[in-house]
């Protein structure tokens, strides 16, 4: 069946990644976002996700609108199941405002949880390190504030940002039950701005999304992360805290998951994971594991110098990081990208080396594999069939597969279809494949 043939018959489609994210979700969705779709919704997450668009010519990464914002015929909502730094989501509309596109299309969902600054120490204290069992997460708050919404005492609503006794009150048992530390005025002042800002867009979005179902409109569903990174089907406990499948991304904007119709992207021949927790068929083993621990450290500058010898003042570049200044950096990335690419001699060497930790190295470097939120190198490995069974499983059997060229100059591939030890992939024993 042909792509047109395909989405002419559905009204719900929902764009997943069957592996651990970053499988160029991204280029799908805009594909959709631009040709297909008339609503474009997120339910799971928060802006541990990133998306680059490119918006007059210039290259964007938003985290929590979803990419068909920059289409202003289109609506796009932020669902119940989310969980939104409104300070971010202030940073990326200002971008738009910046870029002169108009965004009152946007719906917030009133239900929506909201990350504090309190969740993101938390989360920066206890896991953004993959030491101590730490599980490596994006430090951006995603997990203390799920943690809060399941907990159902202090959990903070968007809608709640609206009713000031309310806030207090929830503020108040916040820091008598879990975060002594808080200073409520403090923290209610520096909210208030960023309440004001979103507040013309919020909605009871369940509500809206019936109606356009019920209008016959077409939905996007713009899924984040991976299903291997699911709270219910992921490789628990390395996992993000949501449920990011077609069912959790359903329950996220409130229709039932029976009207969705699920693509499932799927990196091939390799795959990729970030952060912590088992990865069967990793190129490198342990060895890539802890190297790619190291995050910012082995990003794609520092990989560039040392395995490609390219002149890169890393001083300099670590301090422009430091200043979190933007413009700069992107002055070197180009530079990078420009030079790093699987037609590359020695990235191609790297890339069919013995030594399989640099051949993983060779792999991240030809599908340029750094975060798009935290600039860490990803793990690389060939692509798992086990898991991708048990992914299909959960999420539907129609599977689009991307990346596939990066590998063009490798000298041979190969897939993982069963593992040497028994397990699941859940707690299981692994071994290379
Ligand atoms: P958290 O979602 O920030 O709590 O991170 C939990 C785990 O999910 C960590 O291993 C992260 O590296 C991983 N993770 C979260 N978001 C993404 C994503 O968008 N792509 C890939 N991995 C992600």
């Amino acid at each position: 069946m042909s792509l047109e043939q395909l989405v002419k018959e559905y009204q719900v489609i929902a764009i997943i990644c069957n592996q651990w994210g970053d499988t160029g979700k991204g280029k799908f969705v805009d594909y959709f976002a631009e040709h297909w779709a008339d609503v474009i919704a997120r339910g799971t997450g928060g802006n541990n996700a990133g998306h680059t668009v490119i918006i007059n010519g210039k290259k964007r990464i938003f985290h929590l609108l979803p990419s068909g914002i920059i289409h202003e015929d289109k609506i796009n909502v932020l669902g119940n199941g989310m969980v939104i730094d409104i300070g971010a989501l202030g940073g990326e509309l200002d971008e738009l405002d910046h870029e002169g596109i108009k965004y009152h299309n946007l719906m917030v969902s009133e239900d929506a949880h909201v990350v504090m600054p309190y969740h993101i120490d938390k989360d920066k204290a206890k896991h953004s390190g993959q030491g101590n069992g730490g599980i490596g997460s994006t430090g951006r708050g995603i997990g203390p504030c799920y943690t809060d919404k399941i907990e159902r005492s202090h959990g903070i609503m968007v809608r709640d940002l609206f009713n000031k006794d309310v806030l207090r009150r929830k503020l108040q048992k916040a820091k008598k039950e879990d975060f002594p530390d808080i200073n409520i005025d403090d923290v209610i002042s520096k909210l208030q701005p960023h309440a004001d800002r979103i507040r013309p867009f919020v909605r009871d979005t369940v509500t809206e999304m019936h109606r356009f179902v019920k209008e016959g409109k077409k939905i996007l569903l713009e899924g984040a992360q991976g299903v291997l990174l699911s709270v219910e089907y992921g490789t628990y406990p390395y996992v993000t805290s949501s449920d990011c499948s077609l069912n959790g991304t359903a329950a996220g904007v409130g229709i039932p998951a029976s009207i969705v119709h699920a693509l499932g992207i799927v990196k091939f021949p390799y795959m990729t994971r970030v952060g912590a927790g088992p990865f069967p068929t990793e190129f490198g083993g342990k060895e890539s594991e802890e190297y790619c621990a190291k995050g910012i450290e082995h990003d794609i500058f520092f990989e560039a110098k040392k395995h490609l010898w390219m002149d890169l003042d890393l001083d300099t570049i670590r301090k422009l990081q430091k200043e979190n200044d933007l413009a700069e950096l992107a002055k070197y990335e180009k530079q990078v990208e420009n030079y790093i690419s699987s037609h590359h001699s020695k990235v191609r060497d790297l890339m069919n080396s013995i030594d399989p930790f640099l051949q993983g190295v060779g792999v991240r470097m030809a599908g340029g594999e750094y975060g798009a939120t935290t600039k860490r190198p990803r793990r690389t490995g060939w692509t798992d069939l086990v898991s991708l069974k048990r992914a299909v499983g959960v999420n539907g059997p129609d599977l689009i597969l991307t990346k596939a060229d990066v590998l063009s100059g490798a000298d041979d591939i190969q897939l993982c279809t069963h593992y040497t030890h028994s397990g699941r992939l859940m707690g299981g024993v692994y071994k290379r494949c």
